[in-house]
């Protein structure tokens, strides 16, 4: 007889990439909601920031970086909390692993269902504004709503700063949402399409002209994680639990010790060092 699991795998491990701290916008939802899970979290602080990134080198990046890591950390599920990244690596990354992997992308679904003037904004990174995965999504799932794409990498850098603990400076944000004021003021939704920027809805939520709603991919992901949950068979006989929270960064510098507390009030109870070998480095620089 065949048997068949309709209950979620028990303690999974997670592999969550960013280029920084923005993923942990994800972490929390996959926390609240899968409890019993563990993760290998990794701020790729030496690509930071992604962003700016050239496409390229963004997806060569990853697809060195992640293979060493899923074959440390086993993680039965990867999650790209980057919309940056997850915009044009999930297909060739998806394309050499067996692990089910998530990519967070704006939230444009939602929004075009939510909107009620059908005038929405895109708030996301410089990368993410510009990629054709985004013209596509708005094609299949914009509902026809007239979208407007905001690109900022300033509100990353003030995101980091808040998880560092330091003053956000309110100008720059207000700043970078001015053009709202004068492009469209019928815009009733914001999508939050970096997962940097939902540690500054307060201060983005201060920047707008008027109530606006703000929409961001967190709890559809953790959702998402959920239902693979369901369909994953219980792990191997040489699945290796990851014995508690695990903070990475790829490079050692002086913001990751001041990002050390920020980290540590978030619950993770190791944070270290990721560190590629001299040749995965050379081939991550595209070098031959
Ligand atoms: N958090 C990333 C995102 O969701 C971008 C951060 C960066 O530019 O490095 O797009």
């Amino acid at each position: 007889m065949e048997l068949t699991y309709n209950r979620p795998m028990q303690n999974p491990n997670f592999l969550i990439i960013d280029s920084g701290v923005g993923g942990l916008s994800i972490w929390q939802e996959i926390q609240r909601l899968i409890p019993n899970s563990h993760t290998c979290y990794v701020a790729d602080n030496g690509g930071y920031p992604y962003g700016t990134m050239e496409e390229n080198a963004l997806v060569q990046r990853l697809l060195t970086l992640l293979p060493e890591l899923e074959r440390q950390y086993r993680p039965d599920i990867i999650v790209i909390a980057c919309n940056t990244a997850s915009t044009i690596v999930l297909e060739p990354l998806r394309a050499q692993t067996q692990t089910p992997v998530i990519g967070v992308v704006p939230a444009i679904k939602p929004a075009a269902a939510l909107s009620q003037s059908r005038h929405i904004l895109l708030l996301a990174t410089p990368g993410t504004v510009r990629r054709q995965y985004i013209d596509r999504l708005i094609e299949d799932f914009g509902q026809g709503c007239t979208f407007k794409r905001i690109g900022s990498h300033e509100l990353v850098h003030e995101a980091e700063q808040k998880i560092r603990e330091r003053p956000v400076n309110q100008d720059i944000i207000n700043k970078v949402l001015e053009p709202l004021r004068q492009i469209d003021t019928d815009i009733d939704v914001v999508i939050l399409g970096c997962t940097h920027f939902p540690f500054l809805a307060d201060e983005i939520r201060h920047a707008l002209p008027t109530p606006i709603r703000i929409l961001d991919s967190g709890q559809a992901i953790a959702r998402r994680a959920q239902q693979l949950l369901v369909d994953l068979k219980p792990r191997n006989q040489d699945h290796i639990p990851l014995p508690g929270n695990l903070f990475l960064f790829t490079e050692e510098t002086e913001q990751t010790h001041q990002l050390e507390a920020g980290i540590q009030h978030f619950g993770f109870d190791k944070i270290g060092f990721f560190r590629l070998t001299a040749t995965q480095n050379a081939q991550k620089s595209g070098a031959t």
